[in-house]
């Protein structure tokens, strides 16, 4: 290709390279985060209890003295990242500060996601990214497949290393979700009897419900290896077994950041396992509740439909399922027998979906 003549044509063009270079390099950004995670700057700084200077911050690290030029530069590249705040002192010195964002990602924090962070850039999780191109060529049913010759949970199951990661991260987005959803979504549980959480890892939400709602019996199922040696409590119980095969009854039936994790074949099949399970009627509390992203292209703020499509090429890429539209939604509940659904769009990028029976 020939430069062009025209200097706005030779911005255009360079405005394109710049373009593509942010692309190129955005994984360099994720990448970031996971070492601030992992160096614990975030809970450093908080621990300074005021803005920290990088010389204070390389001590309280513990890193070595001689990479503390390079501890500026990741610094700086998480400060243009919103990630911390750089401000000034006295003397006209430098020093760091948490953002709204870097304290969700303190340790200690009861709604810290450093632990969901950290499973998501796992490299189990990211390396099937450069499967993708195989996998589009082979019969595999996931890239993950195709890297491993095995799909997600059977190759968590096989590795007690990542299965407690895995599990640590999905309780932190649970803590998260679940006390946002007791606290706004009452109305959601209030009149229930009895509810299970299918899939629900080591039980985070269902403790959460269970414990705003005394009255209320929970039940968790999930696979053996997920529930072994985890004890229940007064108003929760756990229970190993296969959603594909048998959910146990309930008047309603919980289901967080499952059907992504599904083909719509089996996403119908599980609803029918629900209809089995659910005994009342609408009026007496008879439901399905889903915690899920409704995608939504039109109506989305750009980072809000950006997350939401990454989030769906992670679902093509680690698992059978998708992230899907109302449309799309509406369809599966239709196919499994439920004719009626509301969404409440309670959850930043996620929804509360509720899907009767009548
Ligand atoms: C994405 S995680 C979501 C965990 C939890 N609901 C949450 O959002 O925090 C999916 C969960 O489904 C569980 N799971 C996968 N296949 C299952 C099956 N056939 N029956 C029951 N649970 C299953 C996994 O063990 C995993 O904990």
């Amino acid at each position: 290709m020939a430069l062009p003549n025209a200097v706005d044509s030779t911005q255009e063009l360079l405005n394109a390279q710049s373009h593509v270079w942010n692309l190129i390099f955005s994984y360099i950004s994720s990448m970031s985060l996971k070492s601030a995670i992992q160096l614990g700057i975030p809970d450093a700084i908080h621990k300074h209890n005021k803005p920290i200077t990088l010389s204070q911050l390389a001590d309280a690290l513990s890193i070595n003295k001689a990479k503390s030029p390079a501890l500026f530069r990741l610094m700086r590249i998480l400060v243009h990242s919103k990630i911390f705040d750089k401000v000034k002192i006295e003397h006209e010195e430098e020093a760091y500060s948490l953002t709204r964002a870097s304290r969700l990602l303190l340790r200690d924090e009861p709604l810290s996601f450093a632990p969901f962070a950290l499973a998501m850039i796992d490299p189990i999780i990211a390396d099937p990214f450069h499967n993708v191109t195989e996998w589009f060529k082979d019969e595999c049913t996931s890239p993950f497949s195709t890297r491993n010759g095995s799909g997600l949970f059977e190759f968590i199951g096989n590795d007690r290393v990542f299965n407690q990661v895995f599990n640590e991260g999905m309780a932190s987005d649970a803590r998260f979700v679940g006390s946002i959803l007791v606290e706004k979504c009452k109305h959601v549980f209030e009149g229930l009897t009895t509810l299970v959480d299918v899939g629900g890892g080591t039980g985070t939400v269902a403790k959460i419900v269970a414990d705003a709602f005394p009255g209320l019996k929970c039940a968790v199922l999930e696979l053996p290896y997920v529930v072994a040696g985890l004890e229940g409590s007064e108003n929760l119980r756990f229970v190993s077994g296969d959603m594909l095969e048998f959910i146990p009854p309930a008047d309603a039936v919980f289901f967080k950041w499952i059907f992504h994790d599904w083909s719509d074949e089996d996403c119908i099949k599980i609803l029918e396992r629900c209809k089995e399970a659910i005994f009342p009627s609408k009026e007496k509390g008879g439901k399905v509740i889903i915690v899920e992203m409704v995608v939504d292209c039109e109506k989305q703020e750009d980072e809000g439909i950006e997350t939401q499509l990454c989030m769906d090429m992670l679902m093509m890429t680690v698992t059978t399922g998708k992230e899907r539209s109302e449309k799309e939604w509406a369809k599966l509940f239709a196919a499994a027998g439920f004719p009626n659904y509301k969404i409440t769009p309670i959850l930043g990028l996620r929804s509360v979906i509720e899907v009767f029976l009548s």
